[in-house]
């Protein structure tokens, strides 16, 4: 008997999609454009990166869960090999991105001497203070939110690619309708 594909992500994966992008708007807004508020709402932009940042690590814990639960399906028609091993690559890198990120700045707020703190809740302290480890765990985190930019606009491009050009079902397959 042929093995039944499923034709889409599961319902939680996509909505954690989704979500996940929306956070990450967020999570770069708040900082890349801190420099362009008033000092009075500059604290609050840190905390909401620290809010998004601390829910898109969450979010991927759910995610990878998730992943393992649901039958992830196959795109339509098959990409060549080669695609698909790049598109799984890229998937790894991803997850290793919105996991690596939060952790890295969680851990430098604690090695700069601070508890991460959320609108006056204080998170449990995972390090002690360091001020170098704070400095280069900070160094770490920038350089890798400037490759999280080229990641995610490569997977977006290639799923704009493979819907508009290729014209696979790859994109509606992360969509909720159609
Ligand atoms: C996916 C999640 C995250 C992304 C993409 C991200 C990205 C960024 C970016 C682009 C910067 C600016 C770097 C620069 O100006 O050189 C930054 C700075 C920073 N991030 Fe994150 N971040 C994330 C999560 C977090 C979390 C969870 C925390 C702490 C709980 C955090 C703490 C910080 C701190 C303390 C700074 C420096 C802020 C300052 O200059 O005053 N980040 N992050
Ligand atoms: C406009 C932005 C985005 C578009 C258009 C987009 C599109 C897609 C599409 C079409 C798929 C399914 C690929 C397939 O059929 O195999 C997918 C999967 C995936 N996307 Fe995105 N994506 C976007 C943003 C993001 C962001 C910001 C992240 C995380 C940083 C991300 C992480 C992933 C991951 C990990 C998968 C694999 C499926 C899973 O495990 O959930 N995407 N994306």
């Amino acid at each position: 008997m042929a093995i039944e594909k499923a034709q889409k992500f599961s319902l939680p994966l996509i909505l954690i999609h989704w979500l996940t992008l929306l956070l990450f708007i967020g999570v770069y807004a708040c900082i890349e454009l801190r420099g362009m508020v008033g000092y009075g709402l500059r604290d609050t932009m840190k905390q909401w990166h620290f809010v998004f940042g601390v829910s898109i690590l969450v979010l991927t814990l759910i995610r990878i869960v998730a992943r393992f639960a649901s039958k992830i399906p196959a795109i339509q028609p098959k990409p060549p090999a080669w695609q698909m091993a790049t598109a799984h690559t890229m998937e790894f890198a991803l997850y290793v991105f919105m996991l690596a990120m939060p952790v890295l700045g969680y851990l430098a707020v604690n090695a700069y001497g601070h508890p991460v703190s959320v609108f006056g809740a204080n998170l449990p302290v995972l390090v002690g203070a360091n001020e170098a480890l704070g400095e280069k765990l900070m160094g770490v985190h920038g350089t890798i939110a400037n490759i999280g930019y080229v990641l995610i606009a490569v997977h977006a491009g290639a799923a704009l690619y493979h819907h508009y050009f290729v014209r696979d079902n790859a994109l509606r397959q992360m969509l909720p309708y159609g």
